[in-house]
Protein backbone atom coordinates (compact mmCIF):
# COMPACT_ATOMS: atom_id res chain seq x y z
CA UNK A 1 0.00 0.00 0.00
CA UNK A 2 0.97 3.34 -1.16
CA UNK A 3 2.34 5.69 1.72
CA UNK A 4 0.18 9.19 2.80
CA UNK A 5 1.81 11.66 0.74
CA UNK A 6 2.04 15.22 2.06
CA UNK A 7 0.34 18.83 1.06
CA UNK A 8 -0.55 19.43 -2.76
CA UNK A 9 2.19 20.90 -4.74
CA UNK A 10 1.17 22.27 -7.59
CA UNK A 11 4.80 21.99 -9.78
CA UNK A 12 7.04 18.91 -9.58
CA UNK A 13 10.20 19.58 -7.75
CA UNK A 14 13.08 20.74 -9.71
CA UNK A 15 14.29 17.39 -12.02
CA UNK A 16 11.45 15.25 -11.34
CA UNK A 17 8.90 14.10 -14.15
CA UNK A 18 5.57 15.76 -14.70
CA UNK A 19 2.82 14.55 -12.09
CA UNK A 20 1.16 11.29 -13.65
CA UNK A 21 -2.60 12.42 -13.33
CA UNK A 22 -5.58 9.48 -13.29
CA UNK A 23 -8.25 11.26 -15.38
CA UNK A 24 -11.76 9.47 -14.06
CA UNK A 25 -9.24 6.74 -12.45
CA UNK A 26 -7.75 4.38 -15.08
CA UNK A 27 -10.89 5.08 -17.21
CA UNK A 28 -9.76 3.34 -20.18
CA UNK A 29 -9.63 -0.17 -18.37
CA UNK A 30 -12.59 0.48 -15.34
CA UNK A 31 -15.84 2.61 -15.81
CA UNK A 32 -15.07 6.14 -15.32
CA UNK A 33 -15.27 7.86 -11.63
CA UNK A 34 -16.14 4.48 -10.48
CA UNK A 35 -14.34 3.29 -7.22
CA UNK A 36 -12.84 0.67 -9.25
CA UNK A 37 -11.46 2.90 -11.57
CA UNK A 38 -9.80 4.90 -8.36
CA UNK A 39 -8.36 1.50 -6.90
CA UNK A 40 -7.14 0.33 -10.14
CA UNK A 41 -5.04 4.23 -9.73
CA UNK A 42 -3.95 3.58 -6.11
CA UNK A 43 -2.39 -0.23 -7.33
CA UNK A 44 -0.19 1.67 -9.47
CA UNK A 45 2.43 3.39 -7.50
CA UNK A 46 4.16 6.12 -8.82
CA UNK A 47 0.33 7.84 -10.19
CA UNK A 48 0.27 11.18 -8.22
CA UNK A 49 -3.15 12.39 -8.60
CA UNK A 50 -6.95 11.25 -9.16
CA UNK A 51 -8.68 13.89 -11.33
CA UNK A 52 -12.76 13.23 -11.10
CA UNK A 53 -15.90 15.47 -11.92
CA UNK A 54 -18.61 16.49 -9.09
CA UNK A 55 -22.48 18.05 -9.20
CA UNK A 56 -24.66 17.61 -6.85
CA UNK A 57 -27.52 15.19 -6.39
CA UNK A 58 -31.48 16.68 -5.88
CA UNK A 59 -30.87 17.38 -1.89
CA UNK A 60 -27.22 19.04 -2.59
CA UNK A 61 -24.75 15.78 -1.95
CA UNK A 62 -21.69 15.70 -3.87
CA UNK A 63 -21.48 13.11 -6.15
CA UNK A 64 -18.89 12.25 -8.20
CA UNK A 65 -19.85 12.03 -11.91
CA UNK A 66 -19.19 13.31 -15.20
CA UNK A 67 -22.31 14.04 -17.40
CA UNK A 68 -25.24 16.03 -16.58
CA UNK A 69 -27.37 13.07 -17.66
CA UNK A 70 -27.27 9.45 -16.67
CA UNK A 71 -27.84 7.99 -20.16
CA UNK A 72 -23.67 7.45 -20.58
CA UNK A 73 -22.49 5.84 -17.66
CA UNK A 74 -25.22 4.58 -15.85
CA UNK A 75 -28.16 2.37 -15.98
CA UNK A 76 -30.68 5.59 -15.31
CA UNK A 77 -32.19 8.09 -17.33
CA UNK A 78 -32.54 12.03 -17.39
CA UNK A 79 -30.76 14.66 -15.39
CA UNK A 80 -28.56 13.52 -12.17
CA UNK A 81 -29.33 16.38 -9.90
CA UNK A 82 -33.49 15.40 -10.54
CA UNK A 83 -32.92 12.31 -8.29
CA UNK A 84 -31.91 11.91 -4.63
CA UNK A 85 -28.38 10.10 -3.50
CA UNK A 86 -30.51 6.97 -2.70
CA UNK A 87 -32.25 6.54 -5.55
CA UNK A 88 -28.77 7.60 -7.53
CA UNK A 89 -27.22 4.87 -5.57
CA UNK A 90 -29.63 1.98 -6.86
CA UNK A 91 -28.15 2.61 -10.83
CA UNK A 92 -25.74 0.15 -11.90
CA UNK A 93 -22.65 2.71 -13.08
CA UNK A 94 -20.52 -0.35 -14.40
CA UNK A 95 -22.25 -2.34 -17.07
CA UNK A 96 -21.45 0.11 -19.90
CA UNK A 97 -18.22 -0.45 -19.68
CA UNK A 98 -17.98 -3.95 -18.93
CA UNK A 99 -20.93 -5.93 -17.04
CA UNK A 100 -18.04 -7.78 -14.51
CA UNK A 101 -18.45 -3.92 -13.38
CA UNK A 102 -22.69 -4.22 -12.17
CA UNK A 103 -21.95 -3.85 -8.75
CA UNK A 104 -20.03 -0.57 -9.08
CA UNK A 105 -22.51 2.65 -7.71
CA UNK A 106 -22.20 6.17 -8.45
CA UNK A 107 -19.54 7.45 -5.53
CA UNK A 108 -19.96 10.37 -3.23
CA UNK A 109 -17.20 12.64 -2.85
CA UNK A 110 -16.69 11.38 0.80
CA UNK A 111 -16.72 7.74 -0.29
CA UNK A 112 -13.70 8.76 -2.76
CA UNK A 113 -11.59 10.34 -0.32
CA UNK A 114 -12.44 7.32 2.48
CA UNK A 115 -10.94 4.85 -0.13
CA UNK A 116 -8.05 7.04 -1.26
CA UNK A 117 -6.86 7.89 2.66
CA UNK A 118 -4.61 10.68 1.06
CA UNK A 119 -2.11 8.25 -0.73
CA UNK A 120 -2.61 10.52 -3.63
CA UNK A 121 -3.56 13.75 -4.29
CA UNK A 122 -7.14 14.58 -5.74
CA UNK A 123 -8.15 16.84 -8.49
CA UNK A 124 -11.99 17.84 -7.84
CA UNK A 125 -13.28 19.28 -11.09
CA UNK A 126 -16.71 21.18 -10.44
CA UNK A 127 -19.17 20.77 -12.95
CA UNK A 128 -21.42 23.99 -13.64
CA UNK A 129 -24.57 22.70 -14.26
CA UNK A 130 -26.28 25.05 -16.06
CA UNK A 131 -29.80 25.21 -15.36
CA UNK A 132 -30.14 24.00 -12.25
CA UNK A 133 -32.33 24.77 -9.22
CA UNK A 134 -30.11 24.71 -6.66
CA UNK A 135 -29.21 28.24 -4.90
CA UNK A 136 -25.93 29.57 -6.42
CA UNK A 137 -22.78 28.74 -4.65
CA UNK A 138 -24.34 25.26 -3.34
CA UNK A 139 -21.96 22.76 -5.06
CA UNK A 140 -19.09 25.04 -3.81
CA UNK A 141 -20.14 24.89 -0.60
CA UNK A 142 -20.98 21.53 -0.24
CA UNK A 143 -17.64 20.62 -2.30
CA UNK A 144 -15.73 22.51 0.32
CA UNK A 145 -17.82 21.40 3.06
CA UNK A 146 -16.78 17.97 2.47
CA UNK A 147 -12.99 18.87 1.56
CA UNK A 148 -12.62 20.04 5.03
CA UNK A 149 -14.59 17.42 6.95
CA UNK A 150 -12.61 14.46 5.28
CA UNK A 151 -9.31 16.15 6.23
CA UNK A 152 -8.51 17.06 2.61
CA UNK A 153 -8.13 20.51 2.06
CA UNK A 154 -4.38 20.36 1.84
CA UNK A 155 -4.68 17.12 -0.41
CA UNK A 156 -7.06 19.03 -3.14
CA UNK A 157 -6.93 20.71 -6.29
CA UNK A 158 -10.13 22.07 -7.23
CA UNK A 159 -10.53 22.89 -11.12
CA UNK A 160 -13.46 24.57 -13.24
CA UNK A 161 -13.84 25.38 -16.66
CA UNK A 162 -16.66 27.73 -15.18
CA UNK A 163 -14.87 31.23 -14.02
CA UNK A 164 -17.58 32.01 -11.67
CA UNK A 165 -17.46 28.79 -10.09
CA UNK A 166 -13.46 29.53 -9.43
CA UNK A 167 -14.21 33.10 -7.79
CA UNK A 168 -16.82 31.37 -5.62
CA UNK A 169 -14.09 29.02 -4.19
CA UNK A 170 -12.24 31.83 -4.02
CA UNK A 171 -14.84 34.23 -1.86
CA UNK A 172 -15.04 30.67 0.51
CA UNK A 173 -11.50 29.44 0.97
CA UNK A 174 -8.63 31.90 0.99
CA UNK A 175 -6.24 29.24 0.63
CA UNK A 176 -7.44 26.07 -1.46
CA UNK A 177 -5.68 25.32 -4.47
CA UNK A 178 -7.34 26.79 -7.50
CA UNK A 179 -7.17 25.24 -11.23
CA UNK A 180 -8.70 26.92 -14.05
CA UNK A 181 -9.13 24.44 -17.06
CA UNK A 182 -9.16 26.39 -20.71
CA UNK A 183 -12.34 26.38 -22.49
CA UNK A 184 -11.58 27.52 -25.83
CA UNK A 185 -14.97 28.66 -27.17
CA UNK A 186 -15.15 31.31 -23.94
CA UNK A 187 -11.40 31.98 -23.12
CA UNK A 188 -10.09 32.00 -27.13
CA UNK A 189 -6.70 33.68 -27.08
CA UNK A 190 -6.51 34.57 -23.18
CA UNK A 191 -3.74 33.27 -21.30
CA UNK A 192 -2.97 31.65 -18.29
CA UNK A 193 -1.83 34.55 -16.71
CA UNK A 194 -5.33 36.50 -17.27
CA UNK A 195 -7.71 33.61 -16.42
CA UNK A 196 -5.78 32.60 -12.87
CA UNK A 197 -5.92 35.90 -12.00
CA UNK A 198 -9.31 36.39 -10.82
CA UNK A 199 -9.20 33.44 -8.28
CA UNK A 200 -5.26 32.89 -7.83
CA UNK A 201 -5.50 29.93 -9.55
CA UNK A 202 -1.95 28.38 -9.37
CA UNK A 203 -2.48 25.32 -11.98
CA UNK A 204 -3.41 25.92 -15.67
CA UNK A 205 -5.49 23.00 -17.54
CA UNK A 206 -5.71 22.60 -21.29
CA UNK A 207 -6.30 20.08 -23.98
CA UNK A 208 -3.16 18.61 -25.69
CA UNK A 209 -4.48 20.30 -28.79
CA UNK A 210 -5.18 24.26 -27.10
CA UNK A 211 -1.33 23.92 -25.89
CA UNK A 212 1.11 26.30 -27.69
CA UNK A 213 4.27 27.49 -26.56
CA UNK A 214 2.71 31.04 -26.04
CA UNK A 215 0.65 29.37 -23.12
CA UNK A 216 3.79 27.91 -21.81
CA UNK A 217 5.53 31.09 -21.58
CA UNK A 218 3.07 33.03 -19.94
CA UNK A 219 2.33 30.37 -17.45
CA UNK A 220 6.22 29.64 -16.53
CA UNK A 221 6.70 33.65 -16.19
CA UNK A 222 3.67 33.62 -14.01
CA UNK A 223 4.53 30.97 -11.88
CA UNK A 224 1.21 28.78 -12.96
CA UNK A 225 1.83 24.72 -13.40
CA UNK A 226 0.33 23.59 -17.11
CA UNK A 227 -1.89 20.26 -16.78
CA UNK A 228 -2.61 18.56 -20.14
CA UNK A 229 -5.47 16.02 -20.94
CA UNK A 230 -5.99 13.68 -22.02
CA UNK A 231 -2.69 11.89 -23.05
CA UNK A 232 -3.59 7.94 -23.91
CA UNK A 233 -0.17 7.31 -25.90
CA UNK A 234 3.43 7.34 -24.77
CA UNK A 235 3.91 9.64 -27.64
CA UNK A 236 1.63 12.16 -26.88
CA UNK A 237 3.05 12.47 -23.23
CA UNK A 238 6.75 12.27 -24.26
CA UNK A 239 5.73 15.48 -26.67
CA UNK A 240 4.04 17.25 -23.72
CA UNK A 241 7.10 16.88 -21.37
CA UNK A 242 9.57 17.88 -23.49
CA UNK A 243 7.50 21.06 -23.39
CA UNK A 244 8.00 21.57 -19.56
CA UNK A 245 4.33 20.33 -18.98
CA UNK A 246 3.84 19.77 -14.90
CA UNK A 247 1.46 17.66 -15.23
CA UNK A 248 -0.22 14.62 -17.35
CA UNK A 249 -3.76 13.51 -17.14
CA UNK A 250 -4.12 10.53 -19.00
CA UNK A 251 -7.00 7.48 -19.10
CA UNK A 252 -4.15 4.60 -18.81
CA UNK A 253 -2.20 7.09 -16.34
CA UNK A 254 -0.63 2.93 -15.34
CA UNK A 255 0.20 2.52 -18.51
CA UNK A 256 2.83 6.09 -18.45
CA UNK A 257 4.36 5.66 -15.04
CA UNK A 258 7.09 3.05 -16.38
CA UNK A 259 7.67 5.36 -19.05
CA UNK A 260 8.04 8.57 -17.53
CA UNK A 261 9.81 7.27 -14.69
CA UNK A 262 13.43 8.39 -14.10
CA UNK A 263 12.78 10.89 -17.14
CA UNK A 264 13.77 14.43 -15.66
CA UNK A 265 12.57 17.43 -17.03
CA UNK A 266 13.48 19.65 -19.37
CA UNK A 267 15.29 22.85 -18.46
O1 LIG B 1 -9.70 18.51 -15.95
C1 LIG B 1 -9.46 18.11 -17.23
C2 LIG B 1 -10.61 17.38 -17.86
O2 LIG B 1 -11.13 16.47 -16.95
C3 LIG B 1 -11.67 18.32 -18.32
O3 LIG B 1 -12.56 17.72 -19.19
O4 LIG B 1 -14.64 16.64 -19.85
O5 LIG B 1 -12.73 15.25 -19.07
O6 LIG B 1 -14.00 16.65 -17.44
P1 LIG B 1 -13.52 16.52 -18.86
MG1 LIG C 1 -12.83 16.25 -15.65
Amino acid sequence: MNAVIGPFQPHPPQGRPPYVIAHRGISGKAPENTLASFARALDTPGIDMIELDVRLSKEGEVIVLHDRSLQRTTTGNGLARRYGLEELKRLDAGSWFDPRYRTERIPTLAEVFDLVQKRYWVNVELKYDAGTRHPEGMLERKVLDVINTCGYRDHVLCSSFSGSVRSRLRQLDGAIKIGVIYNIYRDFGRLPSALAAPSGAVVFVCAKYELSKRVVRDARAHGIAVYVYTLNSIHDARRMMDLGIAGLMSDNADDLVPDLAGRPLPA
